[in-house]
């Protein structure tokens, strides 16, 4: 798309997200250019003369590798994501029944030292992606598109996707950004590449922003947060990941927009949580964020099984 008719899109988001930061009813939203893809779907009416079953309760499978089974559970029951980059914790992860896997570039500072995302290249995702697709997942598995690849051109972002699903094996992608990136997610997922999109605070941006935060406190920053989820849902992404999100903000989003929002910081009242999986584990090398509840120390498991190894093979035992 020409820079000055993007420009113009841009312009017109903000010209029509609501006055006040509550996001407004579907059906109260004004009409965009842009039919919803989705909310063109939901719209059939039941006509009255079909007979419809009232009393089947329905059935949820338990756990199936579909972005429709995703956004299908919303409204039914709370949805689970985790990260996973190799093999050994993909299992684990897969085995706990999760809904999806992320393989986030979050690999970049849970397991490579890195301080940021932003070093984290599509080699890293790739290898790291096929070793969790190798643990032969239950669940959708998600690859995060790391740092640049979706600002250069669309060819490039396209050649990135595929690298992900074809050598990584990934069922779907997942993009930071909200209506700057609108018009290529839109594109991908005619394409046949699922998209979930990822907004509030985004890790690949912290140099910019200048640090981690909460999003959406201030009404204009809420206004733009509504616009950035609703572009993304007319873009077609099948969920949206909400990091940081002031917990008001993220309650009225997941009530306003088709795609289920998965809240990551953003409280409880989103259709799902995500969560890196090492950090609820107690398995981190750095600082663990303070919304995230801790369910193991690994950290210390490992430690003491490791100092008593050292200790036994000192004092002339074998270790076996
Ligand atoms: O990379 C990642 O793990 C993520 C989650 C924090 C959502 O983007």
């Amino acid at each position: 798309m020409p820079e000055q008719e993007k420009t113009e899109k841009t312009e017109q988001s903000k010209a029509e997200a609501p006055s006040d930061s509550k996001p407004k009813p579907a059906s109260a939203r004004p009409k965009r250019g842009r039919p919803s893809r989705a909310r063109q779907n939901n719209k059939a009416k039941v006509s009255d003369s079909i007979p419809v079953n009232k009393e089947k309760p329905k059935e949820i499978a338990l756990v199936e590798p579909s972005t429709s089974f995703i956004k299908n559970l919303k409204g039914n029951r709370p949805i689970i994501g985790l990260t996973a980059y190799d093999t050994i914790l993909g299992a684990a992860v897969s085995a706990a029944n999760v809904d999806f896997i992320l393989v986030g570039d979050s690999l970049g500072t849970t397991l490579l030292g890195y301080d940021t995302t932003i070093p984290v290249t599509m080699d890293d995702m790739v290898r790291h992606t096929s070793a969790v697709r190798r643990a032969n997942p239950q669940c959708l598995v998600v690859a995060d598109l790391p740092f640049g690849e979706a600002s250069l051109s669309f060819d490039r972002l396209l050649e990135s996707c595929r690298r992900l699903m074809q050598e990584g094996g990934a069922d779907a992608v997942k993009i930071e950004g909200g209506r700057d990136v609108a018009d290529d997610i839109e594109k991908l997922v005619a394409t046949g590449i699922p998209v979930l999109g990822h907004i509030g605070l985004l890790p690949q941006t912290v140099k910019a922003i200048g640090g981690y935060r909460k999003f959406g406190e201030i009404k204009e920053e809420a206004q733009s947060i509504y616009t950035d989820a609703i572009t993304l849902e007319e873009a077609g992404c099948f969920a949206i990941i909400a990091e940081m999100l002031d917990e008001k903000v993220a309650s009225e989003l997941s009530k306003q927009i088709l795609p289920p929002l998965i809240g990551i910081g953003s409280g409880d009242a989103c259709d799902g949580q995500i969560l890196v999986t090492t950090d609820l584990l107690g398995w981190s090398h750095g600082p663990v964020p303070k919304f995230v509840k801790s369910y193991a120390n690994l950290n210390k498991v490992v430690s003491d099984a490791l100092g008593k190894y050292v200790i036994d093979i000192r004092a002339g035992e074998r270790s076996r």
